[in-house]
């Protein structure tokens, strides 16, 4: 009797790992990825971007941390459906272009190039792209371990103490390996909770073992 239902367990659990791994898409988890401007704008074009981290996209990834786009689902209609989304104001505050004050072209960018290698229709996807934003506040998490926008430097190690508590483990990206671009929070599949980003995605860093948070970057 216990051991036919440890067979039948072990079966449900190893069809349960099979299915994931045969996912079509190997859609695993998201990224809430946030651009620091001052240097995200050394390779980018912006224009007037904020002192504070900007949400760039929710991107979609496997689960060695590869993005994953879906050609086929694509969003019809794009402009006009975006502006009868309820929450469009919430959107543009949450969600701004740090090139354009128009951000439509942004979001249908990164819907093609991100949101639509995920499962969601476009509004459930970015509103919960701006709910997770809402409640990320990473300038006060990095000052509360006295890491503050200048010239100084400061281990990765405490970038990801100061994060790590709060959302999970980071994985950091770097122009230079020593210039912080962009802050990766991992996300579970459903888009509701943070969880740490995993060791093959911490490893992907392109960050040095010091890294700045400059105010501005002289060319
Ligand atoms: C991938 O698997 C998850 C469950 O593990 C499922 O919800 C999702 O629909 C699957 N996606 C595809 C494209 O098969
Ligand atoms: C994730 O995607 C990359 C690039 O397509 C691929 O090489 C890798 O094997 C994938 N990883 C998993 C676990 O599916
Ligand atoms: C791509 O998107 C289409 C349309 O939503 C869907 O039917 C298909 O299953 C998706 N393919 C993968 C590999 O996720």
């Amino acid at each position: 009797m216990g051991t036919n239902f440890l067979i039948i367990f072990v079966q449900f659990v190893s069809c349960i790992a099979s299915g994931a791994a045969q996912n079509a898409s190997g859609f695993d988890h998201f990224w809430l990825v946030l651009s620091w401007p001052p240097v995200y704008c050394l390779q980018n074009p912006c224009n007037n971007p904020p002192f504070d981290f900007s949400l760039h996209g929710l991107w979609p990834v496997n689960s060695s941390g590869h993005t994953l786009k879906n050609s086929s689902h694509t969003f019809k209609n794009f402009q006009k459906k975006i502006e009868h989304l309820p929450f469009r104001g919430e959107l543009k505050k949450y969600w701004p272009s740090l090139a354009s004050s128009d951000p439509t072209n942004f979001w249908k960018h990164e819907w093609d190039e991100h949101g639509s290698g995920q499962p969601s229709e476009p509004p459930d996807y970015f509103l919960a792209a701006i709910t997770l934003r809402k409640n990320v506040d990473l300038l006060s998490t990095l000052r509360r371990y006295r890491i503050v926008p200048g010239g100084t430097s400061y281990p990765i190690t405490d970038y990801v103490k100061a994060t790590k508590d709060i959302y999970g483990y980071p994985r950091l990206t770097c122009v230079n390996r020593y210039l912080l671009k962009e802050v990766n929070l991992c996300v579970d599949r459903q888009a509701r909770n943070f969880i740490s980003c995993n060791h093959r995605e911490r490893g992907s860093t392109t960050c040095g073992k010091n890294i700045k948070l400059p105010r501005y970057v002289k060319i």
